[in-house]
């Protein structure tokens, strides 16, 4: 599809009847966020919304409403939270219910969420999967029965995949499993720096055994991927020095590509809402996200250490 948006799009219009329910989690991607609160009532759909690792919850919602789908990212963004896939699947299943797993953090090298029980997954192709930060592009993968529903109406919205990136994203997908062999190394060698560091005060990584679904993680993904989120000490000011005291990632919303990438979700992708807005989503002034690049393990541990030594 032609992104990761248009797939998660057209995957909840044909799974979620009109006046029907669905499920979704608190932390996710925030365009995907503000589909479900602001598009979806406009078919009559309403949503209960959970922690990622609230099964009492999901049962709950399940038991008080009729339940199309579960949607939720696992690992999900930005706090990397991860959801039990085998649980709620079965759970979900128990009630007729479907449930979708948006696998971009994990890659479908990390995390294999049809085999865990899932009917569907989908990926934002634009991050690790295309690999570059050159293209747009998404995907989602389950059963026949499912994927020719959600192809028919994907035809007639019209989200197709032009040819060229068609064929940036099979270029990009043969060093997948290489890419992400070395930034789930980095990343994991990286949190165990940040984790130590005076000037870190916290960071959310499901590899590190601080992070709430560590034993979830350990059981469901073969590695963490290549994203982190940490919160550095200090103030809004002092988190935008941090990050142009960066001399190796770009700065930009994106992820999962060659090239490292850091975002202050404070004032890029939550920049239009007011610091009592942000904080509703655990949003905090002084949070980062940094996606780990293919560069060297040494130079990126350097240029982080020499930046967290300007604040
Ligand atoms: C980027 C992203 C999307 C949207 O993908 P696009 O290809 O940019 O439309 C959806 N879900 C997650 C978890 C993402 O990171
Ligand atoms: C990810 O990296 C970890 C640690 O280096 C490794 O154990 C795992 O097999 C890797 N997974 C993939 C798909 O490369």
């Amino acid at each position: 599809m032609a992104s990761g948006m248009c797939a998660s799009i057209v995957m909840l219009m044909t799974l979620v009847p009109a006046g029907g329910h669905m499920v979704s989690t608190t932390d996710c991607y925030r365009k995907t966020r503000m589909f479900i609160e602001n598009f979806l009532p406009k078919m009559g759909i309403s949503v209960t919304v959970i922690d990622p690792a609230d099964v009492d919850g999901l049962e709950a919602a399940l038991n008080k409403n009729k339940v199309s789908l579960f949607f939720t990212e696992s690992p999900t963004n930005p706090f990397l939270r991860c959801v039990d896939i085998e649980r709620v699947s079965k759970l979900c299943h128990s009630k007729g219910a479907l449930v979708c797993i948006d696998g971009t953090f994990a890659t479908p090298l990390n995390q294999k969420a049809l085999a865990l029980g899932a009917d569907l997954v989908l990926h934002s192709a634009t991050k690790f999967i295309g690999g570059h930060n050159d293209v747009l592009a998404g995907c989602i993968s389950g059963p026949e029965k499912l994927i020719t529903e959600i192809r028919t109406l994907h035809h007639i919205l019209g989200g197709t995949l032009n040819p060229n990136a068609a064929y940036l994203i099979i270029r990009g997908m043969k060093t997948l499993h290489l890419r992400v062999q070395q930034q789930n190394s980095t990343a994991l060698r990286m949190v165990q720096v940040l984790e130590a560091h005076p000037r870190v005060r916290r960071v959310y990584y499901p590899g590190l055994p601080s992070h709430p679904e560590h034993e979830i993680a350990k059981q469901q993904m073969t590695g963490f991927g290549g994203v982190v989120s940490f919160e550095v000490d200090g103030d809004l000011m002092t988190t935008i020095k941090f990050v142009d005291a960066l001399k190796i990632p770009y700065i930009a919303t994106s992820f999962g590509g060659c090239e490292s990438m850091v975002d202050q979700p404070a004032i890029m992708s939550y920049w239009d809402l007011s610091q009592a807005e942000r904080r509703k989503y655990g949003i905090e002034d002084n949070l980062v996200r940094f996606s780990f690049g293919v560069e060297d393990f040494e130079d990126l541990k350097a240029d982080v250490l020499q930046a967290l030594e300007t604040i």
